[in-house]
């Protein structure tokens, strides 16, 4: 037992601070924190970063509209990203914000090292930026693009500067082997093809400094250029881990964080992949270093049928996830939020409507109602003490391995990032008890007395098999599920690493004490018709 546990690291992408956090960010670090949660409590030794990119054009032009500093912008907004870290209950293990030094520093290093080696060379770009998305724009695209950026819609700028040039052309082939030898390397697999378009198409050498702005890290010696942000933001996946520092610059980051490196995941958004797909795993190559094992670029939310734009102002901001914080729960609103997400490759609409069927349906009718039925039972036919299990079963529900079938396939999920259909497993459980209830009919056994071991060990199994199942949902829905823990007279404690021993048959004691206790999840019903 003395090998150490496999390490996940497991990243969001750092948030530019010119923006006010919104359902978009709240949904990729939701996500984020449910795989790190279950990986930690299945005792792998997890990292979880997330952070906010502050540096670039985009951040000094809404500092200089507001006639604040970028700096004190940078500020703001940052302590604002982390207030939503705290009200949403992220477990994140560090926040980064590539304005500070132990950054900096490191990111400083990766440019001499990439100067040094011949992977990044001056030169002179005139073409098409999107300012938005802080990403050069070949003239085909642009011309394809009608000179508007493919994801704001805003219109595409000129740009004609001097500037250094990283080398992506030469690693074309290397990436191609890449996406070869590691098809997962990029998902889900439309995303995947997406990406091996643009190496069709070849790669061209892409700016990697700007001049006509100021407010990024300045190239060493070389003060009137500054960093493109990407190249900048990008290095926060490694310097957080100090992977740019050497073994005696312990003061800036933890020495034994290096052992997190390669990332198990970056999850992002889709249109930010050509970024982490293709520029990153280059410049990992040139600096030496070894490559992601998968990015995971998800699609987008939508809101009530409709793309969400500052000019429709149907955001869904932090004061629309409150209301439904309010109304719903925090956890209601992070199952929902994981199991209808656009993790996969088409656009997800948030609509309350739906919100409230899935709320009903999966959470007040099927969750809580069979946690309530089954300890309510335990309560009135057995003075509140789990029974004894007795050994009397019922054909179609070998619980044993229901249970085992469905933790191995929560556990499998998981480990690829398939959120929903691992929470389908362990509901799914969930609904075989309501099959069971249906079947067996505890309520008409307890009429007759010498069906007594025979309701015992049904309500046994009852109990057990959503101990199971709350085992397996607690990384989603923490706080209830502590509360379930509490009803089914549960002390478990997550952080012991110990979930594929909790999820063993039979770790039920009988006699545990179960306590009646409110409604986990009260039916909500809403005054509109078409809730329903
Ligand atoms: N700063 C860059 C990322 C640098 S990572 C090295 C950036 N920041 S951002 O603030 O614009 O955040 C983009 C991310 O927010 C997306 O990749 C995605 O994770 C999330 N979302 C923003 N809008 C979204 C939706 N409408 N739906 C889902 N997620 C989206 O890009």
């Amino acid at each position: 037992m003395s090998a150490s546990p496999r390490t996940f690291y497991i990243t969001t992408p750092i948030y530019y601070v010119n923006d006010r956090p919104h359902i978009g960010h709240s949904y990729t670090t939701t996500v984020c924190d449910v795989a790190a949660r279950f990986h930690r409590f299945l005792g792998l030794d997890v990292f979880f970063l997330t952070g906010t990119d502050e540096h670039g054009i985009k951040v000094e032009k809404s500092a200089g509209e507001r006639g604040v500093s970028p700096q004190a912008l940078a500020d703001e907004n940052a302590a604002e990203f982390q207030r939503v870290l705290r009200m949403l209950d992220f477990t994140n293990d560090d926040f980064i914000r590539t304005t500070q030094r132990r950054h900096t520093v490191q990111v400083e290093r990766f440019v001499q090292q990439l100067i040094a080696g011949g992977d990044i060379y001056l030169g002179q770009y005139e073409g098409w930026y999107d300012e938005g998305q802080e990403e050069f724009v070949p003239d085909t695209r642009a011309k394809d693009q009608e000179y508007k950026s493919a994801v704001s819609g805003r219109p595409l700028v000129r740009m004609r500067e001097e500037n250094y040039f990283f080398r992506l052309s030469a690693y074309q082939q290397r990436l191609e082997d890449l996406y070869r030898e590691q098809p997962e390397f990029v998902r889900p697999e439309a995303r995947r093809n997406e990406m091996l378009g643009r190496l069709r198409d070849g790669l061209a050498d892409v700016p990697v400094t700007r001049t006509s702005f100021s407010w990024g890290i300045p190239i060493p010696g070389q003060d009137k250029h500054v960093l493109w942000v990407w190249l900048d933001a990008l290095s926060n996946y490694v310097t957080a881990l100090g992977i740019g520092l050497s073994p005696d610059e312990v003061d800036l980051v933890p020495r034994d964080r290096a052992r997190f490196w390669p990332a198990d995941y970056h999850v992002i958004g889709k249109e930010i992949l050509f970024f982490h797909a293709i520029f990153w795993p280059a410049m990992l190559m040139a600096l030496d270093l070894p490559l992601p094992r998968c990015v995971y670029a998800h699609s987008f939310w939508i809101s009530e049928g409709r793309k969400m734009s500052k000019s429709l102002g149907n955001f869904i901001d932090l004061s629309t996830i409150q209301g439904y914080i309010d109304s719903f729960s925090l956890d209601a609103f992070r199952w929902f939020l994981i199991t209808q997400g656009p993790l996969g490759s088409t656009d997800t609409d948030f609509a309350r409507a739906k919100f409230i069927e899935v709320y009903n349906s999966d959470l007040a009718n099927t969750l809580g109602n069979s946690l309530s039925r089954v300890v309510n039972m335990i309560a009135k036919y057995f003075d509140g003490r789990a029974p004894q299990p007795g050994d009397y079963t019922v054909s179609g529900f070998d619980w044993p391995a229901l249970t085992n079938a469905a933790a191995d396939a929560a556990i499998a999920s998981m480990a690829r990032l398939e959120l929903s259909e691992a929470m389908g497993s362990a509901l799914g459980l969930v609904r075989q008890v309501d099959s069971f209830i249906d079947a067996t009919r505890p309520f008409t056994m307890a009429k007759d007395d010498s069906k007594r071991a025979e309701l015992a060990a049904v309500l046994y199994q009852c109990a057990e098999a959503l101990r199971i199942a709350t085992v397996l949902l607690w990384c989603a829905m923490p706080n209830k599920i502590e509360q379930a823990w509490r009803l089914l007279g549960q002390d478990i404690d997550p952080a012991a690493g110990n979930l594929r021993d909790l999820c063993r048959w039979g770790g039920l004691k009988p006699g545990t004490a179960m306590v009646k206790g409110e409604a986990l999840f009260p039916r909500f019903a809403d005054t509109e018709p078409s809730a329903q």
